[in-house]
């Protein structure tokens, strides 16, 4: 297969399992308490925390030019939503700095996303798979949002942080088709967008644990 038809097949793959998410469902069993907007605004903070910890993890990783500045934006962004999420509580009455989002440690995707050692994998994980999936679940968010009336939380992802997150996803199926040109790094970054969106599904259906929170709106 040339990069091109494989990235199309990836993203259709990809495409076909995020349908089999269900916004409520999604949401749910990753939060810790009431599914309201502060709670899930908590959760977010974790995954853009966690977002910028493995972007930056990797920047620092590889000699590929533009695979290290795809990483830098990234890095970026999610440390901006991480503030802006944080601003955003404050408005509604929660103090960020009371809150430490890796009281918990590394969640599991975040865990395995480290464990990846080429850059073709990490590509295929961490933007184009992670990032599909953060677009659909904010998606849901901003849904939710407007559905309890929270105009400026919706606002807040739908003009800023969905944005930057479908940039991420464009990102990864850029450097994918740069990278993804032999049987071999097809083989991989096609095993580790499964094992992504496997993570990923298992976590939402994992009833909350004893660890806290892992993997929800905004990365
Ligand atoms: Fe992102
Ligand atoms: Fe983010």
């Amino acid at each position: 297969m040339t990069a091109a038809e494989f990235v199309a097949t990836l993203g259709g793959e990809n495409q076909a399992a995020l349908r089999g998410l269900e916004p409520d469902a999604t949401l749910k069993p990753e939060l810790a308490g009431a599914l309201n907007v502060p709670n899930l605004l908590k959760v977010a903070l974790r995954n853009e925390i966690e977002a910028t910890e493995i972007a930056a993890r990797w920047l620092v990783a590889t000699d590929d030019v533009r695979v290290k500045m795809a990483f830098a934006r990234q890095a970026g962004d999610e440390a901006k939503h991480f503030r802006l999420i944080g601003d955003r509580l404050k408005q509604l009455g929660f103090d960020p700095d009371a809150i430490d989002p890796l009281a918990g440690g590394f969640g599991p995707l975040f865990t395995y996303l480290d464990s990846l050692t080429t850059t073709v994998e990490r590509v295929a994980a961490g933007q184009f798979t992670r990032e599909a999936i953060a677009v659909v679940k904010n998606r849901q968010f901003i849904e939710f949002c407007d559905r309890v009336g929270d105009k400026d939380t919706a606002a807040l992802y739908r003009d800023t942080i969905e944005p930057d997150e479908r940039y991420h996803h464009e990102l990864g199926r850029r450097l994918l088709l740069r990278l993804a040109t032999t049987d071999e790094a097809q083989r991989a970054a096609t095993a580790a967008a499964r094992r992504t969106l496997a993570l990923a599904e298992e976590l939402q259906k994992k009833a909350l644990a004893t660890a806290g929170i892992h993997h929800a709106p905004g990365c």
